[in-house]
């Protein structure tokens, strides 16, 4: 007999014989991303994609499980794209430089792009869990990591603990608050008793005594941690207010507003020993229809279908198909011919793209872990470096590469001018400042600036709000024959997510284009 949703809430049913049940009453999702299951055939087309990355490898993916025929042209001579974890002998090419090769030991590497996943990307945690991706926390957020500011403060040039500022800044700020609040000089109609809880709550939160002043506490660390016997433990006092303002402790560099980030915010994921396990896992799946080493020169929609010009180690090359995909960066397509509509063709050179760089550091000993108890976790500067990030896999192994800068804008531009043994110069100059622990432990490094990396030429698509509204929208709607796919067609710019999610919702356009049906991506999601 069917049981109505109020007779089931009234029932005593034990949760786990209840699940399926909530589950047809639509009270719960019934998984957090779904495999794709679209309706209808593919089978007699020929779609051709331009790109092994995410996108286009997950398009493929997609495509070949509904009996379409794909060809993708990839100009590396490996898939990915972006998706690059830097290991012993893997290489990278910059414009005007010969091609780098990574020294560092076997079993080694860091992720010179996507590093992070976080939990409510769904798409990219069903993929891992559709092919069979192992996950481990990816450790973004640490106390026990550093602030480094550079400048003339009595807190300037040396490493602060997170912690402590941490902790001071949200004692005064609550002690500012409270004696504020006090002396009746906070323009809010408070009701004695609201007054009340907003006291004890900044009494809690920033951790201040009965006379409601900020007094250190262990929650900004110990000088001497407490033992066994008469070893009680022993506290700093807290850094002046005055002495953290004036040293930029308070500048933009050292907010922790990225920490707040709804993408920042943990539990954050990592794929177990390299990011392109993802990328390695759908080459897996459609590695048989990639062409490596084919650069494209040239995409030309023809009456019906597309034909594509291209370039690999013999010669040039065409091919022709029913529909085409396109997924390389709108920074290197700007650059290949082609016949697009003049307002397609304006956006591909409109929108700019992200300058970043990363540079990873080998070092013969995890210092950071043995010395300072750093596992994981970012330190911020306000130089060059900007960002300095300590790796979330084999806490306490022998070896270690360190992230030495991880910088965007002018300091990635600034850092990426600059050829690759100044880059690690520079890299480890600012970083033994943190670390002199730099200059004994320091083996091999290995940078990558993606607005110069070939075939990338830049991080991510970077978009104003005037290029949202005109190139975004133009890109939005195939080119006749050739459909735009990538990060930079969706709202998750830099991010694998981006990738995934343009893929599905390029591989719906053309399937309801060939199989004439409508088919919605994203569908309306039913959360409780
Ligand atoms: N998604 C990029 C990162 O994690 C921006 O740093």
């Amino acid at each position: 007999m069917p049981i109505s949703r109020r007779d089931f809430l009234r029932t005593g049913t034990s949760a786990i014989a209840a699940y399926p049940a909530m589950m047809a009453l639509g009270m719960l999702r019934t998984a957090p991303a779904h495999a794709f299951d679209l309706e209808g055939s593919g089978a007699g087309k020929h779609v051709l994609i331009l790109g092994a990355g995410l996108a286009g490898m997950a398009a493929a993916y997609e495509l070949g499980k509904l009996g379409y025929r794909c060809t993708i042209l990839e100009a590396r001579t490996r898939a990915g794209g972006r998706v690059f974890s830097v290991r012993k002998g893997s290489t990278n090419r910059e414009t005007g430089a010969a091609a780098q090769t990574a020294a560092f030991d076997d079993g080694q590497y860091f992720n010179a792009g996507p590093s992070r996943i976080p939990h409510h990307h769904e798409l990219t945690l069903h993929y891992c869990k559709e092919l069979g991706i192992p996950l481990q926390v990816y450790n973004n957020i640490n106390e026990a990591t550093y602030y480094f500011s550079e400048g003339k403060g009595p807190l300037s040039n040396k490493k602060v603990r997170v912690r402590e500022i941490h902790n001071d800044v949200r004692g005064y700020t609550a002690e500012l608050l409270a004696k504020a609040i006090d002396q009746g000089k906070v323009d809010a109609e408070l009701t004695k008793e609201d007054t009340q809880k907003i006291i004890e709550f900044l009494r809690a939160e920033g951790g201040l005594d009965i006379d409601k002043l900020y007094k250190a506490s262990d929650r900004r660390g110990f000088i001497e941690h407490p033992g066994a016997g008469n070893k009680s433990g022993s506290i700093a006092n807290p850094h002046k207010l005055a002495d953290i303002i004036s040293s930029g402790l308070m500048d933009p560099d050292f907010y922790n507003v990225a920490e707040y980030a709804y993408e920042l915010q943990m539990t954050m994921f990592q794929a177990v020993g390299g990011m392109d396990t993802i990328a390695k896992a759908f080459e897996k799946k459609v590695g048989k229809d990639v062409r490596f080493g084919c650069e494209v020169k040239s995409i030309q929609n023809q009456a019906e279908g597309v034909s594509v010009t291209y370039k690999d180690k013999t010669g040039e090359k065409q091919i022709t198909a029913d529909l085409c995909i396109c997924t390389i960066p709108l920074t290197v397509l700007s650059n290949i011919e082609h016949n697009f509509s003049p307002d397609v063709s304006r956006a591909i050179d409109f929108v700019p793209y992200m300058q970043t760089g990363k540079i990873g550091l080998q070092f013969k000993r995890r210092f950071w872990e043995e010395d300072e108890q750093i596992y994981g976790g970012i330190t911020h500067t306000n130089n060059e470096l900007a960002q300095l990030f300590y790796p979330s896999y084999d806490y306490l192994g022998k070896k270690g590469i360190l992230i030495g800068y991880y910088n965007f804008n002018e300091r990635a531009k600034k850092m990426g001018d600059l050829d690759f043994a100044q880059r690690q110069q520079l890299a480890l100059e600012k970083g033994s400042l943190i670390h002199p622990q730099y200059k004994q432990e320091f083996e091999t490094g290995f940078s990558v600036c993606w607005q110069k990396t070939e075939y990338s030429l830049g991080g991510w698509a970077l978009y104003t709000a005037a290029a949202r509204k005109a190139s975004y929208t133009a890109l939005q709607q195939p080119d006749k024959q050739v459909y735009f796919a990538g990060e930079h067609m969706t709202y998750l710019n830099a991010w694998m997510a981006g990738a995934f999610e343009s893929a599905r919702k390029t591989v719906a356009d053309i399937h309801a284009r060939v199989t004439a049906q409508r088919v919605a991506y994203p569908a309306t999601s039913s959360i409780v």
